[in-house]
């Protein structure tokens, strides 16, 4: 009986391994970032970002920005990366504003306060090199005098980059459309998506609780 427990144990003890290292191996958030992070934009690598100059930077296509109209970022590098979490951000808050629209695929929205203010990636794999374009519609309410777009950029797990800045986008005054006649359309299908990603990242820290649990039942 005890002898046949403690095959039983030991394969529980690989399959644990197995996941604790595959988790170890891969992006720590290899379907994107947590609503967690909005704040601290930070991965939970347990490492630090680099403290050298970024290959990465984020490019606007424009330095005024009105209600209404949308702004096109860019992602600047010869260099390929795996996890974003990019936000538009006024000069005294760490508030996400505005909402991400028209994601390239392996891209998903994140509500960071309000629904799409963030933008991250969906799925673990190396992109970019220069061809990753994102837009960004301003809110209805609320527009900040001032703002930057912020980004983490993950280039593998132990190599990371944050408060990568944009150029200052003004609040153009002289709104040509002060009631833009599109609500929060767009975004809802992310945001869906989001949810049922959270969703799912929730059901596997369960089943690693649980096997954790179980495995301490055996030794
Ligand atoms: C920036 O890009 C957006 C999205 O393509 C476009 O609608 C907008 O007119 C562009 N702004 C400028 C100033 O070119
Ligand atoms: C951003 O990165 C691209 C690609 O590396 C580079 O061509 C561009 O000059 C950079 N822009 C700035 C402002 O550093
Ligand atoms: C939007 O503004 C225009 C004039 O700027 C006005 O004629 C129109 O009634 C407004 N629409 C709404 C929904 O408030």
């Amino acid at each position: 009986m005890l002898p046949h427990k403690r095959t039983g144990c030991g394969y529980l003890w690989s399959v644990w391994l197995l996941v604790c290292v595959f988790e170890r191996c891969v992006d720590a958030y290899p379907t994107g970032a947590p609503s967690s992070v909005c704040v601290s934009m930070l991965p939970n690598h347990g490492v630090g970002p680099q403290s050298t100059g970024s290959p990465f930077n984020l490019t606007v296509n424009a330095s005024t920005y009105r209600h209404g109209e949308l702004i096109t970022v860019y992602i600047g590098s010869s260099e390929t990366y795996r996890g974003i979490l990019l936000q538009a951000r006024s000069a005294d808050s760490s508030a996400a504003v505005g909402s991400w629209i028209n994601l390239p695929s392996h891209f998903q929205t994140l509500k960071c306060g309000t629904e799409a203010s963030a933008l991250t990636h969906s799925s673990a794999r190396d992109r970019g090199g220069g061809k990753d374009v994102f837009t960004w519609r301003p809110p209805n309410t609320g527009a900040p005098q001032v703002l930057r777009f912020w980004a983490t950029v993950v280039k593998d797990e132990d190599t990371f980059w944050t408060e990568i800045k944009s150029s200052a986008l003004h609040l153009d005054a002289s709104e040509s459309s002060p009631n833009g006649s599109d609500p929060t359309g767009g975004s809802s299908g992310s945001g869906g998506a989001a949810g049922s990603k959270d969703h799912l990242a929730g059901c596997v820290s369960v089943i690693v609780t649980a096997m954790c649990v179980w495995l301490a039942a055996c030794v």
